[in-house]
């Protein structure tokens, strides 16, 4: 560190939702080709990196107590990433994690701290690493941790790191219920196998009519146009999530999708009132342990403090 080198900072990260997930059969590496469209979403983990004697690891909110706290964190693997690349040896430092991002929901929670705990490193640090670079450790971390870093909204093709930014011609209110309990991603992406074993499973591509309904900004069509391969597996494996996007259904949600490999729920609304009723409703039916309402798009990850 040298002499001007910040004491702490502070990066603000979002969830995502995926838009469409078209997924592929199984690779060779164990991995599914996709045409994953994300979209950023204003939920937001705060990851503050401050220096210490050690690599360590402290999160607060209301779902710490299953937030991993060794080094399987993506955020102390991003630490120790970057510090390898730049000669940094041992990192020093100490990651606090503000969680708000429901954990193991098919929300990009974890990948949101790895992304952010590496901006927030390179700021400490002094490292200034190039976005190529970061992006780069962002894809060896995890298949969703680029987006994390970059935010908007994007198509991710490969094993969904591989971004292309997409145009957003204006804003979508979503409600997002968050289950009892989490899914595993890699489950769900066995689950796909087994439930699609023996069938052709088409080359995943991006549709067009949802790229259309996100460049224009209209709720009404890309509810239409919203998809989730992984979302039979999701309810393979968690059953209740059925009545869960019942509810939402019938609570006036313009769609509903399970968020990525679940459990989360999402459900697009056409305005901020609807969208707060869908959320009483979710909360009435008791079919989720709780609704969060957020706007998309929102910014990647984000400096905020210093
Ligand atoms: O890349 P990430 O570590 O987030 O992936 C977690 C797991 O999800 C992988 O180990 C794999 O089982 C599954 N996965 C997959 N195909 C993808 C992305 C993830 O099979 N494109």
């Amino acid at each position: 560190m040298t002499p001007s080198s910040p004491r702490a900072v502070t990066v603000r990260v979002p969830a995502k939702v995926n838009v469409q997930l078209a997924v592929g059969a199984a690779r060779a590496d164990g991995f599914h080709d996709l045409a994953n469209v994300f979209l950023a979403v204003g939920l937001y983990d705060e990851v503050t990196a401050a220096p210490a004697d050690t690599l360590t690891i402290t999160c607060e909110g209301p779902d710490a107590g299953q937030v991993p706290l060794d080094r399987t964190n993506l955020a102390a693997r991003a630490a120790e990433l970057l510090a390898a690349r730049h000669g940094i040896g041992e990192p020093a430092v100490h990651i606090h994690i503000a969680k708000d991002i429901p954990v193991a929901g098919g929300m990009a929670g974890g990948s949101a701290d790895g992304a952010g705990a590496l901006l927030a490193c390179d700021a400490l640090w002094g490292t200034g690493a190039s976005r190529e670079e970061l992006l780069e450790i962002c894809a060896e971390l995890g298949s969703d941790v680029p987006f994390s870093l970059v935010g908007g909204a994007a198509l991710g093709t490969g094993r969904g790191e591989k971004l292309t930014p997409l145009p957003v011609g204006g804003g979508f209110h979503w409600v997002f219920a968050v289950a009892d309990g989490g899914l595993s991603t890699p489950a769900v992406y066995r689950e796909f196998d087994r439930l699609t074993e023996g069938t052709d499973v088409p080359v995943p591509v991006a549709s067009p009519a949802l790229l259309d309904a996100l460049r224009a900004g209209d709720a009404a069509v890309l509810a239409k146009a919203l998809s989730n391969d992984l979302q039979p597996a999701a309810l393979s494996l968690f059953p209740s999530l059925a009545a869960t996007l019942e509810a939402g259904t019938k609570a006036g949600a313009l769609a509903a999708l399970v968020s990525g490999s679940g459990p989360t729920t999402a459900f697009l609304a056409t305005d901020a009132d609807a969208a707060a009723a869908v959320a009483d409703a979710l909360v009435a039916s008791g079919t989720c342990r709780t609704a969060r309402i957020a706007d998309s798009p929102a910014p990647g990850a984000t400096v905020i403090r210093p």
